[in-house]
């Protein structure tokens, strides 16, 4: 009923870790051909190395997706390498904790540089490749905190707000493109960005771990191109 996505093309951005670097390896193992950015190169070429074990193509970018010239040289070069998306997985992001009086003003920017103006970014460098193709799948990721704010994330909760509303008007927009815009809400997932150097003791099966989301990824791309799933949130079984 559904689609095969082997020989598709992604595009996923935080590949080299967590959540990121989990889908990319999920998706190579269904046979997709993986475009890989981040800022850390060791981390990107470990995870491209794995990905083309599965006997698929693997490119990577140093990026900064706060940058958009160095966003643009990056898709570039992947369109070259893979050929055209047919998946963008808008998934690098940063965390910033702290009191709002606390927190910098410039800490407090830069986690909205990063995580809206970088998606925003990314995506403007790989929509047309998907207009041209009418065809298209976009997964954004974003978080519970971005439909319910919590103490001490304002910055963060306002970045992904911003991203719940430039993809719900995206989504509108481009749906007579054939593209499907999907917006992901994980809460707590056991990563860097939400453990930090405690992530060591997360992973059991309390928390949700970035297989988890991968899995459920490759589930939302095999579905039939007539059908997608706007929203979703994702939560751990057991409450902490
Ligand atoms: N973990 C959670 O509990 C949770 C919950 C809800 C939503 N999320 C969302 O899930 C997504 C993935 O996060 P994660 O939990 O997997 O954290 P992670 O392990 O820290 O991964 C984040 C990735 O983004 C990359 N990145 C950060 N800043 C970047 C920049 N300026 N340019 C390019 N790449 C950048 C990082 O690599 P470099 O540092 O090498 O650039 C890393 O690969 C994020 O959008 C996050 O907001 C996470």
């Amino acid at each position: 009923m559904g689609q095969d996505i082997k020989g598709k093309v992604a595009y996923i951005t935080g590949a080299g870790s967590g959540i990121g670097r989990a889908t990319a390896l999920a998706l190579a193992q269904e046979g997709v051909h993986v475009g890989l950015i981040a800022r850390t190169k060791n981390k990107l070429e470990a995870v491209a190395r794995e990905a083309e074990s599965h006997g698929v193509k693997a490119n990577y970018k140093v990026a900064d997706i706060a940058h958009s010239e160095q966003v643009n040289q990056a898709i570039t070069s992947m369109e070259n390498n893979l050929g055209p998306a047919d998946i963008l997985i808008n998934n690098a992001a940063i965390g910033a904790y702290g009191n709002f009086l606390d927190m910098d003003p410039d800490t407090w920017k830069h986690t909205l540089e990063v995580n809206v103006f970088g998606t925003y970014h990314v995506t403007r460098a790989v929509l047309p490749q998907m207009i041209k193709k009418n065809q298209g799948d976009i997964l954004m990721i974003s978080s519970s905190n971005g439909l319910k704010g919590t103490a001490g994330s304002t910055s963060y909760s306002a970045s992904k707000f911003a991203i719940q509303g430039m993809t719900e008007a995206l989504m509108q927009e481009v749906r007579k493109n054939n593209i499907r815009v999907f917006t992901l809400n994980p809460s707590l997932v056991a990563t860097e960005l939400a453990f930090g150097d405690q992530l060591a003791e997360k992973n059991d099966d309390k928390y949700m771990q970035p297989e988890d989301l991968a899995e459920y990824m490759v589930s939302l791309l095999k579905l039939h191109p007539r059908i997608f799933i706007k929203q979703s949130l994702q939560w751990a079984t057991n409450p902490f």
